[in-house]
């Protein structure tokens, strides 16, 4: 089969930031390179910490005559499969300094609530999680089993997270994040920072090779915003930054379009449901206004088609469990390889080493089952 037939994979827009300019400095003044290396070092002395496999997708990359694609595959980040694990659970190690007196609250769409109560739970603490009434019961019940209590609130993520600061602001709970807001900035930011522990990994992983291309799906931009930081302190060179969105959520490409942070008005949820956020946060914007070099946005089409190649070991040796939003990095790389332009505008060529990332596994294992039947 051919993997890569140009007609078969689908993007809706490609934009180049028009304010460019990736200084290292700069980032490392947002998230520091202490809160990094701070993050490392708490994480990697956790019990069952082990850096997650990164994978060539060797098939892929012959097909479309690039040097390598390498793929982190977070589907194996402790047992929470997904790369949110490094983030939620460090916040609330850093906040609580594990405080048992303390309980730690906060709304979800599924996998930053796992990771706080996953935390909340090594640490012997309280947990309340809010989620909305679109969030699925398999997710809920994913959160309870680790010992959470899960609160379902009617509407969507936005009223979740009014009614976690209302009950947290009534009860005296530490709300635990991924999303800032003015006067609302560390904890995000340390969820960042537990986030770029990936790309020191990374580091230790390519021996001597030289990432040149990095394609980062964002929700609001946290895990992108934490890659760049994590690019800018532990790379040498710069690589080409691409954001990938679901074009029914593409509020970074918005933004970076238009030099300011932009709020989208979200018509139709996305299958990439991590990724269906309508408004950057504030912390990766301020990192990533500059730092990314271009936008690409995807319709859902060929998200349950590149989840099949992943998981029959068509793009390299491996077998990958790859859930919904670990689909549109690959999906993008081939698109951006089939345009003449956006190849020549990426610099795509037999030189690259891209770097994809594999965000998270069959975290909805029913979603999963049924994405891979259909
Ligand atoms: C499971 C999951 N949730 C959320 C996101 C988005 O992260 P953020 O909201 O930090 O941009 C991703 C990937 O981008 C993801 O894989």
């Amino acid at each position: 089969m051919n993997i890569s037939n140009g007609q078969l994979w689908k993007y809706s827009s490609f934009i180049q930031n028009e304010n460019h300019s990736f200084n290292k400095d700069k980032i490392l003044e947002i998230i520091t390179k202490e809160q990094i290396d701070d993050a490392y070092l708490t994480i990697s002395n956790w019990k069952s910490y082990n850096p997650t496999p990164l994978l060539v997708l060797n098939k892929l990359s012959k097909e479309l005559s690039l040097n390598k694609i390498y793929y982190k595959d977070e589907s194996k980040r402790f047992d929470l499969k997904s790369f949110k694990a490094l983030g939620g659970a460090y916040a609330v190690e850093k906040i609580t300094k594990g405080n048992k007196n303390t309980t730690v609250s906060t709304a979800t769409a599924g996998n930053h609530g796992r990771s706080v109560a996953w935390g909340a739970q090594r640490l012997g603490l309280k947990c309340k999680i809010f989620i909305s009434e679109f969030v699925s019961d398999a997710r809920g019940k994913a959160m309870e089993a680790l010992g959470a209590d899960v609160v379902k609130v009617k509407g969507n993520y936005e009223n979740s997270l009014l009614e976690c600061i209302k009950q947290s602001t009534d009860n005296n709970w530490q709300i635990v994040q991924d999303v800032a807001w003015k006067d609302y900035m560390l904890v995000p930011t340390l969820t960042m920072a537990g986030y770029s522990v990936m790309m020191k990994e990374i580091i230790g992983q390519i021996n001597d090779d030289e990432i040149t291309h990095i394609f980062l799906q964002a929700g609001v931009g946290g895990m992108a915003g934490a890659m760049v930081a994590g690019s800018a302190r532990y790379l040498k060179n710069i690589p080409k930054i691409i954001v990938v969105e679901p074009d029914s959520a593409a509020c970074v490409m918005e933004s970076i379009k238009s030099g300011k942070i932009q709020k989208v008005n979200i018509l139709r949820e996305s299958l990439m449901g991590g990724m269906s956020c309508g408004e950057p946060s504030l912390v990766p914007w301020e990192i990533l206004k500059n730092s990314v070099d271009n936008c690409i946005s995807l319709p859902d089409d060929d998200i349950a088609r590149a989840m099949k190649l992943f998981a029959n070991g068509s793009f390299g040796n491996d077998r990958i469990i790859a859930g919904e939003n670990s689909a549109p990095g690959v999906i993008s790389l081939i698109a951006s390889c089939n345009d003449q332009n956006i190849k020549n505008t990426l610099n795509l060529n037999a030189d690259s080493n891209v770097l994809l990332i594999g965000c998270e596994g069959d975290t909805d294992q029913e979603m999963y089952k049924k994405l891979l039947k259909d």
